[in-house]
């Protein structure tokens, strides 16, 4: 196996940080593996504002639903579908702009770019012996986010990273099968063997565990996860329509 795979089988999130600051050098680095990743048309439709400052921090661990790791972590990245730049492109050139960027296509490229920054942000500080944990509460108070990070229209923070050296490393998570989510040619719909077996794996996963063992299983979870009336970020189709992505027509 070589050590890019062993590092990204490796993955845990982490939830609890040293104070040990996350050196520049490394930063860059990690900011540098994001801007190389793929892009739509190399338009990069993702900017990231590093966030260091300890009260900032501790502001965004309460606007993210009171997660203290925000505030712990030295480093709070925040991955934001990112179209400011093409409207200044297009406002230069004389082009419209917000009948295209209303576009919904557009808010599916920013989000898929704002996963694919992210994923290689975790992936880089790993390699660096760096905890991460993706977190995607930054849409829970989207519209205090926006004015708290000084963000112009055509800009949407999607998803937040804490970043820092891990405190502990905790248990991997167990994922499903493969064969219920990787499939030969054409997709597969019987998947109901699958998950029932992954049920029985993953309640045993669950009560054994050495932290936060209970009784559970995947479906449950996914079913709770999901139990309506689901509304788990209210202020996205406002955030969308103040900053210029989602127009009244759209509805
Ligand atoms: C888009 C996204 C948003 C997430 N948001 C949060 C969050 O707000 N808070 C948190 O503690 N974890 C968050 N996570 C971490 C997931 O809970 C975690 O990745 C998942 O349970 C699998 O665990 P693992 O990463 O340790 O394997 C998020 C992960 C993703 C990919």
């Amino acid at each position: 196996m070589n050590e890019v795979i062993k590092s990204l089988l490796a993955h845990r999130s982490v939830r609890a940080y040293t104070e040990k600051a996350v050196e520049d050098e490394v930063l860059d680095q990690i900011i540098g593996a994001v801007q190389i990743a793929p892009n739509w048309v190399n338009l990069q439709h993702v900017s990231v504002i590093v966030v260091k400052d300890q009260s900032r921090r501790k502001k965004f661990a309460a606007l993210c639903g009171d997660q203290q790791h925000i505030a712990q972590a030295p480093v709070f990245l925040i991955f934001c579908a990112d179209y400011y730049r093409t409207w200044l492109a297009c406002r230069a050139k004389g082009q419209p702009f917000d009948e295209v960027v209303g576009q919904i296509d557009n808010v599916l490229v920013g989000a898929h770019e704002v996963g694919i920054a992210l994923g290689t942000a975790v992936a880089a500080a790993e390699s660096f012996g760096l905890g991460t944990v993706p977190i995607g509460d930054i849409r829970l108070h989207a519209l205090d986010a926006v004015t708290e990070l000084g963000l112009p229209k055509y800009v949407l923070p999607l998803l937040g990273l804490c970043v820092g050296y891990p405190a502990e490393w905790p248990g991997q998570k167990f994922r499903l099968p493969k064969e219920a989510v990787c499939f030969e040619e054409r997709y597969n719909q019987s998947l109901a063997p699958l998950l029932a077996q992954y049920d029985e794996a993953y309640a045993a996963y669950l009560m054994e565990r050495p932290q936060n063992s209970r009784v559970g299983t995947w479906t449950q979870l996914a079913a709770d996860f999901y139990r309506p009336p689901y509304d788990h970020y209210p202020e996205v189709p406002e955030l969308l329509r103040r900053q210029g992505f989602f127009h009244s027509e759209q509805l």
